[in-house]
């Protein structure tokens, strides 16, 4: 794995920027894995600022909350279209639907259309304080597949600030498993502030723990972690 250390949040965004760029100017028609949260705001504002071009880019999202409405502000369809696809065109976008009725059979059908789009060219994530990479949160047993998880006290009272209170913030999300993650051809995490500290560490601790699913990622080929200095400060 190799590690990028930035000064801070702005380089950190600049250079996921950079790489994501760099892919799709290499294979114009690359499917992107994409996230959420805050982290990679200021990436996306990169990309939208340096008129990156999409339109021949299939992008699939991590994750989303369930059940949600797409329309909510806090759902992550909303999120990717207020941070990027409002702003550039793609050629496709896909996002487990929150909305949908039958969640086993979404996430079926989810797991079909990466497989069908030839896999996953770069997957981009950040990282839960907890250590969990979209919504697989740390447990005895990961899943494989895209999967109905539910998200633990830490990813809610972590998520909370988005929200009005704890109170609202869905019990439940669909999310990529951990072979979806790991089939990706290659790997892109970033990290800022002392909170990801610890995670950032363990990732490159040659231990791998599922109570700690990030450091899965060192079994993978072809990972690269932008941290920032606090995100890389743990002793
Ligand atoms: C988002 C996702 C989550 C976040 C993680 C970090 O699609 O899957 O794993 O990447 O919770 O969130 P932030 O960036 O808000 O610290």
């Amino acid at each position: 794995m190799k590690k990028i250390v930035c000064k801070n949040y702005d380089e950190m965004s600049k250079e996921g920027a950079k790489i994501i760029a760099e892919q799709i100017a290499k294979k114009p028609d690359s499917v992107l894995g994409l996230a959420t949260g805050s982290t990679p705001i200021g990436l996306y504002k990169c990309l939208r600022d340096d008129n990156v071009d999409f339109s021949k880019v299939s992008t699939y999202n991590l994750d989303e909350y369930y059940p949600i409405s797409k329309t909510n502000d806090q759902s992550y369809q909303y999120f990717m279209d207020d941070n990027l696809f409002n702003h550039v065109t793609v050629k496709s976008m896909d996002i487990p639907n929150g909305e949908a009725k039958d969640a086993q059979a979404e996430c079926r059908r989810y797991d079909e259309a990466i497989e069908n789009a030839g896999g996953i060219d770069l997957q981009l994530l950040g990282l839960g304080p907890n250590g969990h990479i979209g919504f697989n949160e740390p447990d005895d047993q990961l899943s494989v597949g895209t999967h109905l998880v539910e998200l633990t006290q830490s990813t809610i009272d972590a998520n909370a600030r988005f929200f009005a209170s704890a109170d609202e913030v869905p019990r439940h999300a669909l999310t990529l498993g951990m072979g979806g993650i790991m089939k990706a051809k290659k790997i892109l995490v970033v990290a800022n502030g002392k909170g990801k500290a610890d995670v950032v560490k363990k990732m490159f601790s040659g231990v791998i723990d599922t109570h700690v699913p990030a450091t899965l990622l060192q079994l993978h080929n072809d990972v690269t972690v932008i941290v920032d200095e606090e995100a890389n400060s743990a002793e």
